[in-house]
């Protein structure tokens, strides 16, 4: 056969398949999700999600050190609070969930890096985003409880906030109350591109967030739209965000490449609660290779142009990293 270009000459070894990787990835790209639950002591198995725990307050550093032995250095904190009411006031306790769990934290891992996710439906007693008027929240009334929830998480030393409220103005409104209290280093990660997802089921059971009324669609996106990803990209560009982040990642991986084509700022996947658990009960029953299905869905994700990746699987990947298997 007289072929000039054979591509499979690349592919040869395991050492110039290495060599020729397009897509790199470490473990420093690797996000881990805690949950702290403000009525628990010890941990406790999360039933929607295998090999998942709730943390009490007493015990949140065991997952923070468990992440350090795989050499994955930072966590986004979710909080389940001992109180809800209508506007989530616990959200901003001086002594809330979150705010005593970074103390915790930050007290014995000082250079673990903790973001924490500013939102209210873990805290309000119907399970929406927001105040609601009617069946709706209301926007406006929304934005001054999610920057002073932002605001408290930053003064118990977080050290990055992420608002995944989906609420239009919140990274404004999130950056003026930090400047205006001396916290202008702290960087905002804005869930910019979240979708009204089904995907997020097992994090709601885990999470106990599901809205008791209604749906989110009136503040997360629809599913069909990609114009519609750029536009709260800008805006949220425009308002201070630092960093941008897409939300499902597998499903939306047009979308990812998209945004990671059209903005500079650096762009987080997030790997949601469904998508780990599609792996991993697939797997259970026998069906797929855990291990190897979830290498390549993040491959996917950073391939298609995510630069960090949050996810459940945030330990098993690191390790898999450090051994050459993907990266
Ligand atoms: C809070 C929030 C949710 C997730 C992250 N932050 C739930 C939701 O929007 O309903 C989902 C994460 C996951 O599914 O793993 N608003």
């Amino acid at each position: 056969m007289d072929l000039t270009i054979r591509p499979r000459r690349l592919r040869g070894s395991e050492s110039i398949r290495r060599l020729c990787r397009e897509t790199r990835m470490s473990p420093d790209s690797l996000i881990y999700p805690i949950f702290v639950d403000e009525t628990l002591t010890g941990k406790r198995p999360i039933p929607s999600l295998a090999g998942q725990y709730h943390y009490g307050l007493d015990c949140v550093n065991e997952a923070v050190e468990e992440c350090l032995a795989h050499g994955v250095g930072r966590c986004i904190l979710f909080g389940i609070p001992r109180e809800k009411d209508p506007v989530g006031s616990s959200a901003w306790a001086e002594h809330g969930v979150i705010q005593e769990a970074v103390r915790a934290i930050k007290a014995a891992h000082p250079d673990f890096y903790v973001i924490t996710d500013v939102c209210l439906c873990e805290y309000t007693d119907h399970g929406h985003c927001g105040v609601l008027r009617g069946c709706d929240v209301d926007n406006d009334a929304t934005l001054e409880l999610i920057a002073r929830t932002a605001l408290s998480h930053a003064q118990a030393g977080a050290d990055m906030v992420a608002p995944s409220d989906m609420m239009d103005g919140r990274v404004a409104a999130i950056r003026a109350r930090l400047d205006a209290n001396g916290l202008s280093h702290v960087p905002i990660l804005s869930y910019a591109a979240k979708y009204a997802s089904a995907f997020y089921g097992p994090f709601r059971a885990a999470a106990g967030s599901a809205p008791s009324c209604g749906d989110r669609k009136g503040y997360q996106m629809d599913p069909h739209n990609r114009k519609e990803a750029l536009k709260e990209c800008a805006l949220d560009v425009e308002e201070g965000a630092d960093l941008l982040m897409v939300k499902p990642a597998l499903p939306y991986l047009d979308i990812i490449r998209e945004v990671a084509g059209a903005f500079r700022l650096p762009l987080c996947a997030y790997q949601v609660s469904g998508e780990y658990a599609m792996i991993q009960s697939a797997a259970a029953a026998g069906l797929i290779d855990e291990h190897r299905v979830m290498c390549e869905s993040a491959v996917s994700i950073f391939r298609a142009g995510a630069n960090m990746l949050i996810t459940y699987y945030a330990r098993e990947l690191a390790d898999a990293m450090k051994k050459g298997e993907i990266g």
